[in-house]
């Protein structure tokens, strides 16, 4: 994903036309999860939304045992990590409602990911509150004035998610200003604020944008009623016009969604995620909580009483007979902290 420009070398950005990507997902987009988002089919994957003021209070990190990067609180908590397998493919979304802020964060990520989004779309109260994620909608200067600064001042191609407005010829306008600010895509999730995930979603709004869009236009929100399997990506995005797809319910119950070839069964996709979990030191409580995603309406198997009571990695991965793996995996891990530890000293 690079070239050579008088002499530099220079990112080529990542084109957001004509792609199948992962949505951001709070607590489910962390790294083991867009990794295998990504072998599995997906072209681009969102991690979680963090908020602006999070992430600001983060030292970056290059961690030489795991080989990532990240972005840890003062109490070691890493907040976001990354590494170098998703790089030109990883898009990091912010929830913020000041332009400086959102700035400050896009400047500490932009060399690690391949785009940066903000989330104008969370109906929340934790979000809207503090007039960030769907609160924006209702202040298109503050979405032009943080959107402008982003994209005049960041490397990396600059994106938000919306969510459409009560009547067409308002969302029409608001799609119209984030267009003139230079953004490189717009993701629409198809539903207002009020409506909930399972009411339906508006296609025929999201193809009217489409239509109007110079720019690709990423059509969300076709799970369950639309996307059952991959073929139903392609009517998602016939139905919408739209230039892409994004899915985000779908592939937290099974990210095998975004293979051609078709869904896996549910243990492989835990068994491919735990590879990923245990080689990223990805929190037990976050595995834990993904793969509860995963087991879905299934939490009342042998596995998922098991799953909700194991309290390690290590215990998780027991349930699907991975113990072996996990064991061996700490042990390397742990011997090349040693080796670092004894370089350090001497
Ligand atoms: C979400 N959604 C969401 N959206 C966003 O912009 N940032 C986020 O961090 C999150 N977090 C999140 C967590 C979980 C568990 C779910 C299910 C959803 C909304 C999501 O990206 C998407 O817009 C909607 O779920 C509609 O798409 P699907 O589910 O119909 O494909």
């Amino acid at each position: 994903m690079s070239k050579k420009v008088k002499g530099m070398r220079m990112s080529t950005h990542l084109s957001y036309a004509d792609k199948l990507i992962l949505a951001p997902m709070v607590r489910i987009g962390t790294l083991p999860t867009r990794l295998l988002a990504l072998d599995y089919g997906a072209d681009i994957v969102y991690c979680e939304e963090i908020i602006d003021h999070k992430l600001i209070k983060c030292r970056r990190v290059e961690n030489d045992i795991l080989n990532t990067v990240d972005f840890v609180e003062i109490d070691g908590t890493v907040v976001f990590r990354t590494c170098a397998k998703e790089k030109d493919q990883v898009v990091f979304q912010m929830g913020t409602a000041d332009p400086q802020r959102a700035l400050k964060v896009a400047k500490m990520v932009e060399s690690d990911v391949a785009g940066i989004d903000v989330n104008m779309g969370c109906p929340k109260d934790y979000s809207t509150k503090g007039g960030m994620g769907a609160a924006l909608l209702q202040h298109p200067e503050k979405i032009k004035q943080i959107l402008t600064t982003l994209v005049e001042n960041v490397k990396k191609p600059v994106t938000c998610k919306v969510r459409i407005l009560p009547k067409l010829e308002d969302t029409l306008s608001l799609v119209h200003v984030i267009e003139s600010t230079g953004v490189a895509a717009l993701a629409v999730h198809g539903r207002r604020k009020e409506e909930r995930p399972n009411d339906p979603v508006h296609c025929d709004v999201i193809k009217v944008i489409s239509e109007s869009c110079s720019i690709p236009v990423i059509a969300n929100g076709g799970s369950r009623d639309i996307i059952k399997s991959y073929s139903d990506i392609a009517a998602f995005r016939r139905l919408t016009g739209a230039s892409s797809a994004m899915i985000a319910r779908e592939a937290q119950w099974n990210l095998s969604i975004f293979r051609k070839e078709g869904k896996y069964p549910m243990e492989k996709v835990i068994r491919d995620y735990l590879r990923y979990a245990v080689e990223y030191d990805n929190y037990y409580t976050n595995t834990k909580y993904c793969i509860q995603q995963i087991l879905h309406e299934d939490m009342e198997t042998d596995a998922g009483i098991a799953l909700l009571k194991a309290r390690s990695l290590l215990e998780i991965c027991a349930i699907w007979g991975m113990e072996d793996f996990c064991q061996n995996t700490l042990e390397r891990r742990q011997k090349l902290i040693d080796a670092r530890d004894e370089d350090r000293r001497t």
